[in-house]
């Protein structure tokens, strides 16, 4: 079975600033796996690679290869040239709300995931009755439905992430990379957005990658840690491994930044599959 995601000697230099440097990464179908690291240690760079928004370094053959569920996305610094065909697979959530605020949440969704529909049509209410249905199962799903018809911009930044996720659904992706989606959010809306990715994760199968900047999310909501230090994957392991001593070690003095004050205690995150509605 292909890997979700397969990086093969990734790297990525801007300049002489080595953003990622030589990154070999596998994600199975269905993993969740948290991606750490101190401000400037590559995560945003190696999310962008993977999801082909931006080209690895070129190098000999075989370097710099990108596979998502056996799709090659890019190689040796090009662009697979059906890279659609791999992207379709994959769904993008981002720390800033990318979503479109003056159209509708309903909208947004449907946009988003159905490239092959143009801005106007979905503007102009033209979505057929099974692309709504879906969408708004989609929708109910994270939690949201209720805020359908609302415009986009309406909506608090926890509920935007969520309507970002229930577009991701729709999509059909089978792996969700999210660019710490939980940085720009105040911790009840932080809970509320990782709960509702590990759930979407479980109940559908998909692959997830998060980066967070805090830790301890990272510990409470995965198994498998990948930290990242200066471009490089520093660890790649059980999330039980993770401590403060532990990430002292990998970081010094930086590794403050990625431990939250110690009266700040993450919940617990859902135990039980979901009873949601689910998205066909
Ligand atoms: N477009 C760019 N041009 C030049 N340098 C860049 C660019 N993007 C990233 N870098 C540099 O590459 C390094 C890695 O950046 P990246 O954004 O991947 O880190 P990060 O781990 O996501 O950090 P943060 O936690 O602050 O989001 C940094 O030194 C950054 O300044
Ligand atoms: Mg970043």
């Amino acid at each position: 079975m292909a890997a979700a995601l397969q990086l093969d000697r990734v790297s990525k230099t801007y300049g002489a600033m080595r953003a990622v440097e030589n990154v070999s990464l596998t994600i199975r179908e269905g993993e969740r796996v948290a991606l750490i690291g101190a401000s400037g240690s590559g995560k945003s760079t190696l999310i962008r690679l993977a999801s082909g928004l931006i080209l690895a370094d070129a190098q000999g053959s075989g370097t710099g290869a990108v596979h998502a569920f056996g799709i090659k996305v890019q190689e040796g610094g090009r662009l697979e040239s059906d890279v659609r065909a791999a992207r379709r697979n994959i769904g993008l959530v981002f720390q800033q709300f990318a979503l479109s605020g003056r159209l509708s949440v309903m909208t947004n969704v449907l946009v988003g995931a159905l490239g092959r529909m143009n801005a106007l049509r979905g503007t102009f209410g033209l979505f057929n009755e099974d692309e709504r249905r879906t969408a708004y199962a989609a929708l109910a799903e994270v939690g949201i439905a209720q805020h359908a018809a609302k415009r986009a911009r309406e909506l608090s930044g926890g509920q935007q992430q969520r309507v970002a996720i229930a577009r991701a659904l729709v999509q059909g992706a089978r792996l969700v990379l999210a660019d710490e989606p939980i940085a720009s959010l105040d911790p009840k809306s932080a809970k509320r957005v990782m709960d509702t990715l590990v759930t979407m994760s479980r109940d559908h199968g998909i692959a997830l990658c998060v980066s967070l900047h805090q830790v301890d999310y990272a510990t409470a909501y995965f198994d498998r840690v990948v930290a990242m230090n200066a471009g490089r994957v520093v660890f790649d392991g059980p999330a039980s491994q993770i401590n403060a001593a532990f990430l002292t070690e990998l970081y010094g003095a930086s590794a403050e930044e990625l431990i939250l004050p110690s009266q700040f205690v993450v919940p617990a995150p859902p135990v039980a599959i979901s009873q949601s509605q689910t998205v066909s």
